[in-house]
């Protein structure tokens, strides 16, 4: 089965082309990042037009470099949600009509499974059952997934996701939109153990995340301290300690609770390199395996949405025939 996928759920238009037989064909992105950069975070209105100027030329692309006809295809996957609803709806529509006027399935595919199931695009796949840290810009979960749908939700952020937590901020720090990965440059300057951030949450047996104080404790800490590029470096190290130790310690009850050797990780702040390491390391110690999606399939793209979709298919699941968009809608 050939599925196409679509993502456009934030600020980036992902299509991609992916076989249930040979794996993925193609896959092509357009990111908006320049777009919202002179308003410090995603313009949701800006997001939902720079997605229908775009859409139609990536399918094309997509297509084309898989040397496929829009005839070729056997089934339409597109995010639904969550998200913002503007954009979901201009992938939903250009899905679900697409199918329509082709005569194939389409199904609406949840963003956070997307994410979920991108590191089952590499070579060595995860083996269900596992334990999935999701961490992006607008969530931060920790799932127990047994298998395609068969998911758990065993903690998640009860505030900022962590993504959030690095781009506010880096914001505070003077970093351009997005600022997540500014911000992990930064820290890489710094030196260890300059500044002691709290790991929040992390005194109470729940699986739950808090980032929120993490900021409020960086902005304290920024206002105290000499406003120079050594200074911040330290703060950002300090920072992003605080975030990847709160996240290693979570997961390691996470597998400690459910029993599982396996570990994923997923979502743009798995791109993070600190984290990677740290996780890398847990696993070890554990005698466990840890998987990660390839850096351009941690954060937003259409390939995850074209797997997942293509899972959901095979099972036999379709859409009907409304195009429907879902802003919030849980895993
Ligand atoms: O998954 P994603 O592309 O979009 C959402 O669905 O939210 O994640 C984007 C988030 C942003 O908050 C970005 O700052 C963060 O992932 N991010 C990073 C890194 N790369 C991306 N955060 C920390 N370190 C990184 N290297
Ligand atoms: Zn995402």
């Amino acid at each position: 089965m050939r599925v196409l996928g679509i993502e456009t759920s934030c600020d980036e238009t992902g299509i991609a082309v992916y076989d249930s037989n040979a794996g993925l064909l193609s896959h092509t992105l357009y990111s908006q990042v320049k777009l919202h950069a002179d308003y410090g975070g995603v313009v949701p209105e800006l997001a939902s037009r720079d997605h229908v100027r775009k859409i139609i030329p990536l399918i094309r692309k997509a297509l084309a470099d898989a040397d496929l006809a829009m005839s070729d295809l056997d089934g339409i996957a597109y995010t639904k949600g969550p998200g913002l609803i503007g954009a979901v709806l201009v992938g939903a529509c250009v899905g679900r009509s697409l199918a329509f006027s082709l005569g194939i399935p389409a199904i609406g595919v949840h963003h956070m499974e997307g994410h979920l199931l991108a590191p089952m695009l590499e070579e060595t796949p995860a083996e269900y059952p596992f334990v999935a840290l999701l961490v992006s810009g607008g969530h931060t979960m920790l799932v127990d997934v047994k298998g395609i749908g068969e998911y758990e939700v065993l903690g998640e952020s009860v505030d900022d996701a962590a993504g959030e937590a690095f781009d506010k901020t880096a914001k505070l720090m003077g970093l351009d939109y997005p600022g997540g990965p500014r911000l992990a440059k930064l820290a890489a300057k710094g030196e260890p153990a300059k500044y002691k951030f709290p790991r929040p949450m992390t005194d109470r047996p729940s699986l739950d995340f808090s980032f929120s104080g993490l900021k409020t404790f960086a902005a304290n800490t920024i206002a105290a301290e000499p406003d120079d590029e050594k200074t911040r470096a330290n703060i950002a190290r300090a920072f992003e300690e605080a975030v990847v130790d709160t996240l290693m310690i979570k997961c390691k009850r996470a597998l400690k609770q459910t029993g599982h050797k396996r570990l994923v990780i997923a979502g743009g702040v798995s791109a993070n390199t600190r984290l990677r390491a740290g996780l890398t390391e847990l696993m070890s110690s554990l005698k466990g395996e840890v998987f990660y999606p390839r850096p351009e399939f941690c954060t937003d793209n259409g390939a995850m949405i074209a797997y997942a979709g293509t899972q959901r298919l095979l099972s036999g699941q379709t859409e009907g025939l409304e195009v429907k968009g879902q802003p919030r809608w849980p895993l």
